[in-house]
């Protein structure tokens, strides 16, 4: 499903050059559901940007579902994109002036009553039913993660790649989000989650652990804690 290879990222920065990803590679099979933890700043938005073909890295290689994502043209990337990864965005990006409803449907290929029919569903399972026709600007921070939760998984991709999907949620609700991801796993459905905590390792088929840009080795028990 996904192999990346001594991934670097750097970045130029007004206080020099920054360094995001420091030569991360892993291997992630069909179905899986891998954690990656680590604290602020330890390049877990910019690997999951650059494993989401969103983010070009300096060196190293990456293959998602038999591709590299960054030898395809820009509008054949930004395909592949939108057929087979959900991405859900640390900072969301709903769009301002669609509704929720929407926003869950925006960037579906085709507008089949079935597309409809599960927005429906997902509104109703992640506790939105009361504000599936308001604006995103109304919705308090946790609404708008779900909504952007939704909107990645009602197109079913092969792979979910979520920043801190559950960062602005109460535990039920993260919880819900939690549980919700396992489900689209036990259909068949490939997830990494990027989070500061642990809270989904229960749910984890792996764990790693991210620091200054690096995977770093943890007790084999650590996801069970
Ligand atoms: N566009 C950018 N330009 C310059 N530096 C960047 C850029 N994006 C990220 N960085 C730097 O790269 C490092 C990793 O950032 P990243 O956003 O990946 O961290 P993170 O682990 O997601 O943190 P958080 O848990 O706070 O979201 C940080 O030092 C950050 O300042
Ligand atoms: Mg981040």
């Amino acid at each position: 499903m996904l192999t990346c290879h001594t991934l670097v990222k750097t970045f130029a920065a007004r206080s020099g050059k920054i360094v995001g990803l420091d030569g991360v590679s892993f291997e992630l099979g069909r179905g899986e559901f891998l954690v990656i933890h680590g604290p602020s700043g330890s390049g877990k938005s910019t690997l999951l940007l650059t494993l989401g073909g969103m983010l070009r890295p300096s060196s190293g290689s990456l293959t998602l579902l038999g591709r590299d994502p960054y030898a395809l043209s820009p509008s054949d990337r930004t395909r592949f994109r939108a057929e087979s990864i959900g991405f859900v965005f640390q900072l969301f990006h709903l769009v301002p002036y669609l509704d929720v409803r929407q926003n869950i449907l925006a960037g579906l290929p085709k507008k089949d009553p079935a597309e409809a029919e599960r927005a429906d569903a997902l509104i109703s399972e992640l506790g939105l039913e009361s504000r599936a026709t308001e604006f995103p600007g109304t919705l308090s921070a946790g609404e708008r993660q779900r909504v952007a939760l939704a909107r990645a998984l009602v197109k079913r991709p092969a792979l979910i790649l979520a920043d801190e999907p559950t960062g602005n949620l109460d535990p039920e609700n993260a919880a819900r989000v939690f549980q919700r991801l396992a489900a689209y796993r036990q259909a068949g459905g490939t997830v990494i989650v990027v989070t500061h905590g642990l809270d989904a390792a229960p749910h984890a088929s792996r764990v790693l652990r991210l620091e200054s840009g690096r995977i770093v080795p943890q007790p084999p028990a650590a996801h069970l804690l």
